[in-house]
């Protein structure tokens, strides 16, 4: 299936690239922005950046007269909302999903329950993770409800990052008590390939295209922090080898997911793929990384788009919700 994009369009005459930030995905936020900025410039559209993180105070002068902004940036402040309802706020039009679909999807467990409500398969329990129980009762009441093969994760941050595969009730202990994020969730592990898959949408149809999924497989069989920031450790194949039946499936989850949580622009969805062939949703990016070496950027290449043609489709979506709803 051929997607097709408006490649041409009046461009804003000025947009401003909001990167960096404070959350854990900073680095590969900086990265995106730099390729993002690129092509805006090959574009010939005057494109500037700015860092949430060290250019925090200079940010509402920065943004006065602006009206459109590309939104380079993940993980807790940029990717969750928050960024999003200033710049409602603001009236100023941004790239990606609006302040609920960012929130909901940066909550790993909400959006579950959201998409598996709407048919989609997912990892079928997920359990938050209580910090009201001593320890060794809350690792026991996992067990009990998942087996003892367990995934613990933060609820809100993406990348991997605090993502965990305890060996043995001291290693789940310890993981339990890990501060570095205060809301866990636990999931039973599930043995399979690691699947994604972006979602394109027309901002004057709404139609909804997928690219070709791209697998991910690691020595580790999880696709932790450290493969994904080095390349090195992970090899990539887009399109994934998939059968056509899963294929078709992985690709209808991701639209229906994109779809009830309400995304708007683009997203991209993760996936298990079991060894009996069960497609397992596991989460939606609401503003993948954009990187040249991103998944995103390989799904668009496989399906014969330009980086240019991708980051001028993302603009292109650029709104605030209010002017949806007008
Ligand atoms: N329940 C699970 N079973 C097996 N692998 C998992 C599970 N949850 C996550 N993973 C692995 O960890 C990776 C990252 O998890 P994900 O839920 O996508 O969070 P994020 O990418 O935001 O850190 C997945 O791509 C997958 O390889
Ligand atoms: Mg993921």
């Amino acid at each position: 299936m051929t997607i097709r994009l408006v490649s041409q369009y009046d461009y804003p005459k000025g947009v401003v690239v909001i990167t960096g930030g404070w959350s854990a995905e900073r680095h590969r936020s900086l990265l995106s922005a730099q390729a993002v900025l690129g092509a805006l410039h090959g574009m010939g559209v005057r494109a500037d950046t700015v860092d949430l993180k060290t250019d925090q105070r200079e940010l509402g002068g920065r943004l006065d007269g602006v009206d459109t902004v590309f939104l380079a940036i993940a993980g807790r402040g940029g990717e969750d909302g928050r960024l999003q309802g200033y710049l409602e706020t603001r009236g100023i039009d941004y790239t990606g999903s609006g302040v609920l679909a960012s929130a909901v999807c940066m909550h790993k467990l909400r959006a579950k329950s959201i998409v598996r409500a709407a048919g989609v398969l997912t990892t079928p329990v997920a359990t938050a993770v209580s910090h009201q129980v001593k320890v060794d009762v809350e690792a026991a009441r996992i067990v009990d409800l998942l087996g003892p093969d367990i995934i613990i994760k933060p609820v809100n941050e993406g990348c991997s990052v605090g993502l965990r595969r305890p060996r043995g009730n001291d290693e789940l202990i310890a993981a339990l008590l890990d501060a570095s994020s205060t809301d866990l969730m636990a999931e039973a592990y599930h043995r399979g390939r690691s699947i994604s898959v972006g979602v394109l949408e027309d901002e004057t149809t709404g139609r909804l295209d997928t690219l070709p999924p791209i697998e991910a497989e690691t020595a580790g069989r999880v696709y932790t922090q450290a493969a994904k920031e080095n390349s090195d450790l992970c090899t990539y194949r887009c399109p994934a080898p998939l059968t056509d039946d899963v294929d078709k499936a992985v690709r209808e989850q991701a639209v229906a997911a994109h779809r009830a949580l309400g995304c708007h622009g683009y997203s991209r969805h993760d996936f298990i793929i079991t060894p009996d062939q069960r497609a397992l949703w596991l989460e939606a990016n609401t503003l993948p990384g954009l990187s040249h070496k991103g998944n995103l950027a390989r799904m668009a290449k496989a399906a014969g788009i330009s980086y240019e043609q991708l980051v001028s489709h993302i603009l292109r979506g650029a709104r605030t919700d209010r002017r949806a709803q007008a």
